[in-house]
């Protein structure tokens, strides 16, 4: 990435009003929710071994819509069980967002919460300092390897602390989607920083079959609305292309173009052939459970 241009996550303010906006403009969670009603539920109900209490571990949780979600699928799916859940969360905005979710929500007393304002690796170095021995029967990870320095080692840690029946949930985008198209194309403008920015379902699936860990795949399609993106000082355009992209400020860092054709995003000229000109960004997110 030129000098100039800064990662994204790095803002948390700019990065969570730009995830605001893709979920608005987007069918994201849309397409997780039905994942999680339809798909989700067969794959909870194999955890646990009958046990009356489990333990989750959320990472990269957000605002925690979906991790509720889960939550309430796993209950359904274990009638009576009560559930210890360690939501791994570096935002202190979203914790806060999803601290007040809870709040509005009767009838969880069946959870105990523990919020863990941390990063995964932080999390990662606390629990081997504590040389904590307990086991998770259910951990989910969903659109966050993007933000680790690495997700294989992510992923093994977070595997090591599953028990026996236990399951591990990935959602990334997939690794033929627009997305990943765009980074395929722009990787060396786009990726280049210490975090795995570019990562997709695709690279996890290889890192899996290296390392012989069984898992299963599903495809998530979602689409994401990006006809703001043409509006030229269109605040709301801005801040989707800065999610789009992962740059802070993208219109206003990135080099000048070298080509014409998308008013509102100065911008490596393939990035103009790959997003602009389309309204609508196809993306398939891809799950994987081991
Ligand atoms: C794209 S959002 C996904 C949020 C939520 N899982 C969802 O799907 O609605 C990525 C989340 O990962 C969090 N995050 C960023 N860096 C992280 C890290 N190193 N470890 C854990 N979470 C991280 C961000 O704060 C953000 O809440």
């Amino acid at each position: 990435m030129a000098s100039s241009m800064k990662t994204l996550v790095d803002d948390d303010s700019r990065y969570q009003k730009s995830f605001e906006l893709f979920l608005e403009s987007s069918t994201e969670h849309q397409c997780m929710q039905d994942f999680i009603h339809h798909v989700l539920p067969d794959i909870l109900a194999s955890v646990g071994n009958g046990k009356s209490h489990l333990n989750v571990i959320g990472v990269g949780s957000g605002a925690g819509e979906i991790d509720l979600e889960i939550l309430s699928q796993l209950r359904l799916k274990h009638p009576g069980v009560t559930v210890d859940n360690e939501v791994v969360e570096p935002s202190s905005q979203q914790i806060q967002s999803y601290r007040a979710l809870v709040s509005r929500k009767p009838d969880l007393d069946w959870i105990k919460f523990t919020w863990n304002q941390m990063t995964a690796s932080e999390f990662e170095e606390q629990w081997k300092e504590k040389k904590t021995t307990k086991k998770a029967d259910f951990v989910h990870m969903i659109q966050m390897l993007y933000y680790v320095k690495d997700p294989g080692a992510t992923i093994s840690f977070f595997q090591s602390l599953l028990n026996k029946s236990g399951k591990l949930l990935i959602i990334l985008v997939s690794g033929e989607g627009g997305w990943a198209k765009l980074w395929k194309a722009y990787k060396d403008q786009l990726c280049i920083s210490d975090i795995s920015q570019c990562v997709t379902a695709g690279d996890i699936r290889g890192f899996l079959d290296a390392k012989r860990l069984s898992y299963r795949s599903f495809q998530l399609p979602s689409q994401m609305d990006i006809t703001e993106c043409f509006t030229k000082g269109d605040e709301k355009g801005e801040l989707l292309l800065d999610f789009l992209t992962e740059v802070q400020d993208f219109s206003k860092t990135a080099p000048p173009r070298a080509e014409s054709g998308c008013p509102a995003a100065p911008a490596p000229p393939g990035l103009q052939r790959g997003v602009c000109r389309q309204s609508h960004l196809q993306q398939q997110a891809g799950g994987a459970a081991c």
